[in-house]
């Protein structure tokens, strides 16, 4: 997300930075100065561990605050620092992280103070984690940290390079200001200071599942549940955007501050789209929109009088295509593909038959990804050249914001003419 141009924003927030054993503990430091420059209070907890690399006086000094290692030590000045600690920070971040407080986390395991406050706490989690690559690689790390991604927590994945160890390969913690950086933008959306970065914008999204009739009691359907679209929705709007979702059939509760019209087949969505469409700059395809629909829906409920029977269908608008065969330089045109194969590849196809800005590609054969779930994996591929962003499994608001920066760039740039178009053979055909 785009910093906000004061820093005080984050002027006394309370951030919790766990360090655990590893040679990259002494890039702890960093991170602790890069937080205090923010404004942010820090305080540190360090696993036993983690003191045979560094002294916890070191960041005793630096933070001004008791270093908690062992909240049973007689030093200790609060006897439940893993409750009173864990409960009043905003954010905990874990650097580095090591393949065994990772493992503890996944497993809800609380045997020493830090695993025992990430436990306690309900704040956000942020883990940047340093092994060396064959732990990283693991079966056993790969699990842990997917079931964690799946808990919510936020993983900032650790770099390719030498290790200490002489190995080169992924592992090496990230680097101390990305860290920073990520915790900024964690913070700036709990506490809802939000940059007006999408201000005069007017976002147009479709959201959830059409509903294709069969006869009046029956439909085909599919499983989404607006949530990646009312997230995105939610965040436009915090980001000062003026709103519309046409929804079709939703499980997921629609936020709120947006104007909402429900539109639940593929013709209906078509039809609510168009008639919104002058009014908006940027339109957002994030709807489950069926492909085909039953050529004819009985009047009556169809009944099983017969052993079997075969329901012709026909094809459905393409509401997205519809909207960007329009070819508006003031309307920025974002779809989404939901793949289950070759899915950059395919990805990229529908971005150029479609006549797309960008793409939100997803594998939705991944657990955790697509369709009816909290979180999402997703890859925003633009086509102004700039290469793919690759958004990691998290939860679909922490998506949706990722997405909308990428958005909020595209915007930044003047949209080619038709003609340009036509000459870079985008237009469609
Ligand atoms: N979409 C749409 N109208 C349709 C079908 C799809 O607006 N009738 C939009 C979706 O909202 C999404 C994008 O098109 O943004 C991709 O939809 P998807 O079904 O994944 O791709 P298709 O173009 O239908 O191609 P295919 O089914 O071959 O994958």
């Amino acid at each position: 997300m785009a910093q906000d141009t004061s820093q005080n924003v984050f002027q006394g927030k309370k951030v919790a930075l766990g360090i655990c054993g590893g040679i990259a503990a002494y890039k702890a430091a960093e991170v602790l100065r890069g937080l205090q420059k923010a404004g942010c209070a820090v305080r540190v907890a360090m696993t036993a561990r983690a003191c045979e690399f560094v002294q916890p006086l070191t960041f005793r000094a630096l933070s001004g605050e008791h270093v908690v290692v062992d909240d049973y030590a007689p030093d200790n000045p609060d006897p439940i620092a893993h409750i009173t600690f864990s409960q009043t920070v905003e954010l905990l971040i874990i650097a580095p992280a090591t393949a065994n407080i990772i493992g503890k986390f996944a497993n809800g395991i609380a045997d020493d103070f830090l695993s025992s406050t990430y436990l306690a706490s309900t704040a956000p989690v942020l883990i940047a984690p340093a092994m060396n690559t064959s732990m990283w690689e693991h079966p056993a790390t790969k699990r842990n940290v997917e079931r964690l991604k799946a808990d919510g927590v936020i993983f900032i994945e650790p770099d390719d390079g030498e290790m200490a160890c002489g190995t080169i390969g992924p592992g090496r913690l990230s680097e101390p200001e990305r860290i920073v950086a990520a915790a900024m933008e964690i913070l700036q959306t709990t506490s809802g200071v939000v940059v007006q970065d999408l201000a005069g914008e007017k976002l147009l999204i479709t959201v959830g599942a059409t509903r294709e009739p069969l006869d009046p009691v029956r439909f085909l359907s599919n499983n989404s549940s607006g949530r990646m679209g009312f997230a995105i929705a939610d965040a436009a709007r915090k980001r000062g955007a003026k709103v519309s979702v046409i929804a079709g059939s939703t499980t997921a509760e629609a936020p709120a501050g947006i104007a909402l019209i429900r539109a639940f087949s593929a013709a209906e969505m078509h039809a609510a789209v168009m008639n919104a469409l002058p009014e908006a700059s940027i339109f957002i395809g994030a709807a489950a929109v069926a492909d085909y629909r039953p050529a004819q829906s009985a009047q009556q409920k169809i009944k099983k009088t017969d052993t079997e029977i075969t329901i012709k269908l026909e094809r459905t608008e393409d509401i997205l295509a519809d909207v960007a065969a329009l070819n508006r330089d003031d309307l920025l045109v974002i779809g989404f593909a939901a793949e289950t194969e070759n899915v950059l590849a395919n990805a990229r196809e529908k971005l150029r038959r479609k006549n797309l800005d960008a793409i939100v590609a997803n594998d939705v054969m991944r657990e955790g990804v697509g369709f009816n779930t909290i979180t999402n994996e997703v890859t925003v591929i633009s086509r102004d050249g700039k290469a793919p962003i690759h958004v990691p499994l998290m939860p679909k608001t922490n998506v949706a914001t990722i997405i909308l920066d990428q958005v909020v760039r595209l915007r930044a740039r003047v949209k080619p003419t038709s003609h340009q178009r036509v000459v870079n053979g985008r237009k469609k055909a």
